[in-house]
């Protein structure tokens, strides 16, 4: 995804895991400074004794080239550099462990939000089951606050092939997986729009399933729930696209609440002009990109699962009157 689209829909464009802002992360960084800090000494002291060999037993002039004297066989040598490695490894692993089982101890508490994410090649379905919401590659949440936590639970589920999961600023990788439910959470202390990608190679648009995750303050969040909840609006002007929409395939894969459309295989067009992008982060969600997106989506996102409609230019223009009115 070009730099240029990330500045426009205001995300940055290289996530940062060294810059937290939800509970795991937080955690991960941690965890992370410790290893680092750990393995910066070993570094050090490695390297320093290094150069001080090769330093003070550098050859000299006048050396008369014979071998030192070879020395075999320590066990207090032995021994030291046996134990400290384990020691550390000990520390290294009891750490982590810690880590993990306090990031995947927490279970949800009943106020807690409930999301369900289904990875696709290539996008990503997000379903809110408690609000009756289903969208598409960008995930709404709450901000919590330590007053008066909200986190955000999030089951993942994959519609075909291993996905996985990343939004670095809020929690760690969690693979999704065919016909197996993972399970992740995320508590983000700070209003924002924050950059995920999946990690896990999956086809040829691995690269082109962005996901961006847009933390609200709670009153923004929910008029966002209350704006997603609504029906599809009716534009009578623009039942002549409807028609083009309902009478086409279209409703095969798509859903529109209210109309006949109710396909699962693509994403949910209901409120289909709130979304920022278009593909998951290929194109801004204009109504240029949009008709160029419904003309052949592969010239956007070559490989894209969606067929090009081969609908006339009238056609088009229709269809894609009707879908700018879906905000
Ligand atoms: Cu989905 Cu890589």
């Amino acid at each position: 995804m070009g730099r240029q689209l990330m500045a426009t829909i205001g995300v940055a464009a290289t996530p940062n895991m060294f810059a937290p802002v939800s509970t795991p992360a937080f955690a991960i960084r941690e965890v992370s400074f410790l290893v680092l800090a750990i393995v910066t000494f070993i570094f050090v002291v490695v390297a320093g004794l290094t150069v001080y060999a090769i330093i003070r037993f550098r050859r000299r002039p006048g050396d008369d080239g014979r071998e030192p004297p070879q020395v075999y066989g320590s066990t207090q040598i032995e021994l030291a550099w046996t134990v400290v490695p384990f020691l550390i490894v000990i520390v290294l692993f009891l750490t982590t462990t810690r880590y993990i089982f306090a990031i995947e101890g927490r279970s949800a508490t009943p106020d807690a939000l409930d999301v369900t994410v289904v990875g696709n090649q290539w996008w990503w379905e997000i379903r809110y089951p408690g609000l009756g919401i289903v969208t598409a590659n960008e995930l709404h949440v709450p901000v919590s606050d330590p007053a008066d936590p909200k986190p955000t639970f999030i089951t993942l589920q994959s519609a075909d092939v291993i996905h996985s999961f990343w939004i670095p600023q809020l929690a760690g990788k969690t693979d999704v997986i065919p016909g197996k439910t993972n399970r992740t959470w995320i508590e983000p202390r700070t209003p924002g729009t924050y950059v995920g990608q999946c990690a896990e190679f999956c086809g040829l648009q691995h690269a082109g399933m962005l996901l961006t995750v847009t933390v609200h303050p709670k009153e923004e969040f929910a008029r966002w729930v209350a704006a997603q909840q609504a029906a599809a609006i009716d534009v009578p002007e623009v039942r002549a696209g409807r028609d083009v929409f309902t009478s086409v395939a279209c409703i095969s894969c798509h859903t529109v609440r209210g109309t006949p459309a109710n396909g699962v295989f693509g994403p949910d067009l209901t409120h289909v002009m709130s979304r920022a992008t278009l593909g998951a982060g290929v194109a801004g969600n204009t109504p240029e990109n949009l008709r160029a997106w419904v003309n052949d989506p592969a010239s956007l996102k070559p490989g894209a699962r969606m067929p090009a409609m081969k609908l006339s230019n009238d056609q088009l223009d229709k269809l894609v009157a009707y879908l700018v009115t879906l905000r």
